[in-house]
């Protein structure tokens, strides 16, 4: 008999197979989670991809997409002919899993390849999409991401059906493996809440109370469904947006209508921006509802191996042409569905209509006039069929305020065209950020608010000599090191990298709404702003040439100086890099609602964690993800944390966590504290928010500190890096690592002058 090579009679497990850690203690802190999206994983890491992407003959790029747009293939022939509308559909997905709550989602990393977005429900068929625009990916390989084809095709398909596009800008970066870190949504697979399936179960090794404990921290409240919690855009996890059938399937349009304007609020769209994608999306295609969804296969991650990444087999006829099963829904909007035109709102508007179901069993809409406007069947040569709408789209008819811009749209052709024109452009470059990171020939002209305009550079930076003897006028002027530090570090941390919004650039620091949020300290905040102020007009004034310092580079300047003030005075002298080159925006460039959802809802950095939001989750869960936004490593994190707190950062001025009797200074004196057994631990409230350290020896309360500041000795990982920072050889290790990171923070949206 052969010898199993694990020396086993069999073999149980192997690399990744469960249980694992968190099986057994799924309220544990992931911190492994920042250490994703590792170059190891990046067959293209070498790859310079800007001069890569530059380097395509961009005309031929778009003439060959096109020529595949409407080459039918036996294994999945083309509707009318032509994949436009499946190959539009592919990118709206892509594009429409982002929110602006946390800027997560989106098409910049075309996520759409893998779990779980890849095998959602309402990505049905998208794997075909990729398939087809292979030959493509495989002719141009490493000089165009997955990401940028998919958009590019759709602005190619609409193209080829007469629709003037409003531009494409390139330089989406490709991920390499599924996002583990996006939250997306209360749901297990089959719509059950995830309470009911897991929390609520004890696991080996994990006491009841300890479950119990989790527990507490989500709440204990069960939402309804369409109750979207922050971040969510969809109503449901495995939607891009909203059951089509209206909420759960109710075909109720007014419930169908309150969960659009919700969800596409959610993704920063405006009850126009709403209508005129939705209709002019729907000007194009079908949906695919031919046979009973029990019938079809498993989804691409589910599916067995000689699928080869293809899902939702279907075995009716040859599982595609006239025989397409998709969402269910079956039928066309518009009697001439690979054509630009006003036909879909003619017909919402025009026609009455109502409820019936498909072959699939999906409710859906059909005219109630006989001799209504057919639309031809998108296989069967001769064959005339019934309009179709969803209840989603007779939402836009019912709800008062969609149908008004539904009638403005039916009676001004052109403002409807560029309308939906402008909306597709910042529907599909939303997530990309400032304009500087977009590539190529076909980028609008135009600034767009959603661009978080900031202007060009138009003077000569300062140099070395300049950046020394300013950030001596700084310190020289009164204002104190932590005042100093948290300008800078407020200017620059609400970066985040999920859309790249964000940080000191544009000094918008200095303007509504962030310049009035409370966590940033707002009055000592503007006296800080007024003093540098007129350090930068004084500077200004007294060039002759075309040098010039701005309020954005004096914010930061003034950061770098107070923490090198603050290592000396700890003991150690060190340089903290500074780039300029920094320009500042205005108020009239800064949409303010938008702005608005960059404000943190908890920052741990700070200290901030307003209680009465009601959070489902552990601060120090969001204190995570705010990290994971900011790229951090966990040494990073843990480094700027204790740095911060002995810098004395927290956003009210509590004392929580300031575990020194020399604050301003940069000590490892956090670290010390919260690894020494000179003391024990207590909470002082019923939810463990806040703590009280206790001198074991004399019984007296010497420090206070919150979840936010414990979570450093309490966690494992952070636990090993906090012992490193809080060794006898920590200090200097600390502020050069401190000030490694703080450089990293304050060039994260520096896109002006790196690449990526
Ligand atoms: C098709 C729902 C918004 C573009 C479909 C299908 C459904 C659907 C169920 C049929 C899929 C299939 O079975 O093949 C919705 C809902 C929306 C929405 C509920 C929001 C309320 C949009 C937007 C766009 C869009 C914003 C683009 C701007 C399309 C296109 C098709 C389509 C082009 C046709 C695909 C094809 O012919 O293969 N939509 N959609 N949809 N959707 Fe939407």
């Amino acid at each position: 008999l052969a010898q199993c090579p694990f020396r086993g009679n069999r073999v149980g497990g192997a690399i990744g197979t469960h249980p694992q850690v968190n099986d057994w203690w799924p309220n544990r802190l992931p911190v492994e989670a920042l250490h994703r999206e590792s170059p190891l994983a990046n067959p293209l890491s070498d790859e310079d991809y800007k001069a890569a992407f530059l380097s395509i003959d961009f005309p031929q790029l778009k003439q060959d997409i096109k020529k595949m747009l409407t080459t039918s293939q036996e294994w999945w022939p083309a509707d009318y002919g032509n994949y436009g509308p499946q190959v539009i559909r592919t990118a709206w997905h892509s594009a429409g899993t982002y929110r602006i709550a946390d800027g997560r989602g989106g098409a910049a990393q075309a996520m759409q390849r893998f779990a779980p977005i890849n095998s959602w429900w309402d990505n049905g068929n998208t794997d075909k999409t990729r398939r087809l625009l292979w030959p493509i990916k495989q002719q141009y390989g490493a000089k165009l991401s997955w990401a940028d084809l998919i958009i590019l095709a759709g602005n190619c398909a609409l193209e080829i059906m007469n629709f003037p596009t409003f531009g494409y800008g390139g330089g989406r970066r490709d991920a390499w493996e599924p996002d583990m870190s996006t939250y997306w949504g209360p749901e297990f697979w089959e719509g059950k809440p995830y309470d009911q399936n897991m929390a609520g179960q004890t696991r080996p090794g994990q006491p009841e109370e300890m479950v119990n404990r989790g527990l507490r921290w989500m709440g204990g409240v069960k939402e309804e469904l369409h109750d979207l919690e922050a971040p969510l855009a969809a109503t449901h996890q495995s939607l891009i947006y909203v059951n089509p059938e209206g909420p759960d399937g109710n075909m109720d349009p007014l419930d169908s209508a309150r969960d659009i304007r919700e969800s596409f609020k959610r993704m920063a769209m405006n009850d126009e921006e709403t209508v005129a994608l939705v209709a002019g999306g729907h000007a194009f295609g079908k949906s695919h509802g031919m046979v009973n969804p029990e019938k079809i296969g498993a989804a691409p991650e589910a599916a067995p191996l000689q699928a080869q990444g293809f899902g939702w087999h279907n075995p009716v006829g040859n599982g595609n042409g006239k025989d397409t099963m998709t969402n269910g829904i079956e039928g066309s909007w518009t009697p001439n569905p690979t054509t630009w035109d006003n036909t879909y709102l003619q017909n919402l508007l025009g026609l009455e209509w109502k409820q019936t179901k498909s072959p699939a069993g999906a409710g859906q809409w059909t005219p109630v006039d006989p001799n209504a406007p057919k639309t031809p069947d998108a296989h069967v040569e001769g064959q005339m069929n019934n309009l179709m709408m969803m209840t989603s789209d007779i939402a836009l008819k019912e709800d008062p305020a969609y149908r008004k811009v539904c009638e403005k749209f039916l009676n001004d052709f052109d403002y409807f065209t560029e309308a939906f024109s402008k909306a597709w452009y910042k529907l599909t470059h939303r997530d990309m950020g400032p304009k500087d990171r977009y590539l190529g020939q076909e980028v609008a002209e135009e600034d767009l608010m959603w661009q978080d305009p900031v202007p060009k550079l138009d003077h000569e930076p300062i140099g070395a000599s300049e950046i020394a003897s300013l950030k001596r006028r700084i310190l020289d002027s009164g204002l104190s090191v932590p005042a100093l530090v948290s300008a800078a570090w407020s200017a620059a941390s609400i970066y985040r990298d999920s859309d790249k919004r964000g940080g000191a650039n544009g000094a918008r620091i200095a303007l509504e709404p962030q310049n009035g949020w409370e966590l940033n300290r707002p009055e000592e905040l503007n006296k800080v702003l007024g003093t540098l102020r007129g350090i930068c007009s004084d500077f200004n004034s007294g060039q002759s040439g075309n040098m010039q310092v701005t309020l954005a580079d004096l914010v930061v300047l003034g950061g770098c100086a107070a923490v090198e003030q603050a290592a000396r005075d700890g003991g150690v002298e060190i340089e903290v890099p500074f780039t300029p080159g920094r320009m500042d925006t205005t108020q009239e460039l800064t949409d303010e609602e938008s702005f608005d959802w960059l404000k943190p809802v908890s920052d741990g950095f700070k200290n901030y964690h307003n209680d009465t939001v009601g959070y489902r989750v552990q601060p120090e869960r969001i204190f995570l993800d705010r990290a994971q936004l900011l790229t951090l490593s966990a040494p990073e994190w843990v480094a700027l944390t204790g740095g911060l707190r002995v810098l004395d950062q927290n956003w009210d001025y509590s004392r929580h966590g300031v575990f020194t009797d020399r604050p301003g200074q940069l000590t490892n004196d956090f670290f010390r504290t919260l690894t020494s057994m000179d003391y024990k631990w207590e909470p002082t409230d019923s939810r463990e928010m806040t703590f009280q350290i206790i001198n074991r020896k004399t019984g007296e309360t010497t420090y206070t500190a919150t979840r936010y500041d414990l979570v450093f000795g309490s966690n494992a990982q952070l636990r090993n890096i906090a012992e490193v920072y809080g060794a006898d050889d920590g200090h200097e290790r600390l502020v050069k690592d401190f000030v490694a990171a703080w450089d990293k923070v304050m060039m994260l949206d520096r896109y002006d002058v790196k690449d990526s």
